[in-house]
């Protein structure tokens, strides 16, 4: 936590129901704060994972945000550069190795969304060993989308209901929503309530397809590393002033 960043009296003020339980973000624009600066893309990628330390801790420190899910690497991004891919799978090793002393005292639990196919085995290591170190933690959940991709977790959703059908332990007049949602990486989180993209893109990347499907979407033009605590304070209080209809009427 930064020193001398307090909630401004607003969000203080701001009554339970009107807080986002689930957050989730595109962080984006890494590279394009690097170029801007001169600067290779790498160090954009470096000073990203400042800017994911800063809004984990504060997210966690305001109480009120049950799940914080950050969009780490998309199923597409592997069309990028081999050593664009090398530098982020070091980079997110080393944020897991790191980051444990300030998730367990934040008493935070992290679970990751995604295919572990295709992610180095030294990487699911850190992954898997910063899960289960964090297991007991009653904080907030903090998912980590890796190797995420909206159409592949449908997919692999899919794909479940269909083996159980042929397996006789699900008939097709007992899909539902529910058991759809129930299979899907996200599987008993609730849904997101404030989506949130930096770098001013409109667009979802196929980021939690399902999820999104009535979440309220704030897009800052500033890229990741400049996304600060003020900015999420910022996100959540327009959040809390959006009116939510569900497809329904407020009277
Ligand atoms: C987001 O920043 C981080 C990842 C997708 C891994 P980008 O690397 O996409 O940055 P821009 O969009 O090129 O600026
Ligand atoms: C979305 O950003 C993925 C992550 C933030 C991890 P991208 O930079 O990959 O999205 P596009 O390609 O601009 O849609
Ligand atoms: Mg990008």
């Amino acid at each position: 936590m930064t020193a001398g960043v307090d909630p401004p009296p607003s969000l203080a003020e701001l009554p339970p129901e009107r807080w986002p339980r689930h957050i989730a973000i595109i962080m984006d624009g890494n590279g394009r704060w690097a170029e801007r600066r001169g600067l290779p893309r790498m160090q954009g990628h470096e000073r990203g994972v400042t800017s994911v330390r800063r809004v984990t801790e504060e997210a966690a420190r305001l109480g009120a945000i049950g799940d914080l899910t950050l969009y780490c690497l998309s199923s597409e991004n592997w069309k990028r550069p081999q050593a664009e891919l090398d530098f982020l799978m070091r980079l997110l090793a080393q944020y897991m190795v790191d980051e444990r002393p300030t998730i367990m005292d934040n008493n935070i639990r992290v679970s990751m969304l995604g295919r572990r196919a295709g992610l180095p085995d030294d990487v699911l290591a850190e992954v898997d060993k910063t899960i289960e170190l964090s297991a007991a933690n009653t904080g907030m959940r903090l998912n980590l989308a890796i190797n995420y991709g909206g159409r592949a977790e449908l997919t692999d959703a899919v794909a479940r209901i269909a083996a159980e059908a042929a397996d006789g332990a699900l008939s097709p007049a007992d899909v539902s929503e529910q058991v759809i949602s129930d299979r899907l990486y996200t599987a008993g989180l609730p849904d997101p309530d404030l989506l949130i993209r930096t770098a001013g893109e409109l667009r979802i990347s196929n980021f939690l397809l399902w999820q999104v499907s009535y979440a309220e979407i704030w897009v800052t033009e500033r890229c990741w590393p400049d996304f600060t605590e003020e900015t999420l304070h910022h996100a959540i209080h327009d959040f809390a002033r959006r009116e939510r209809r569900y497809g329904g009427l407020n009277v």
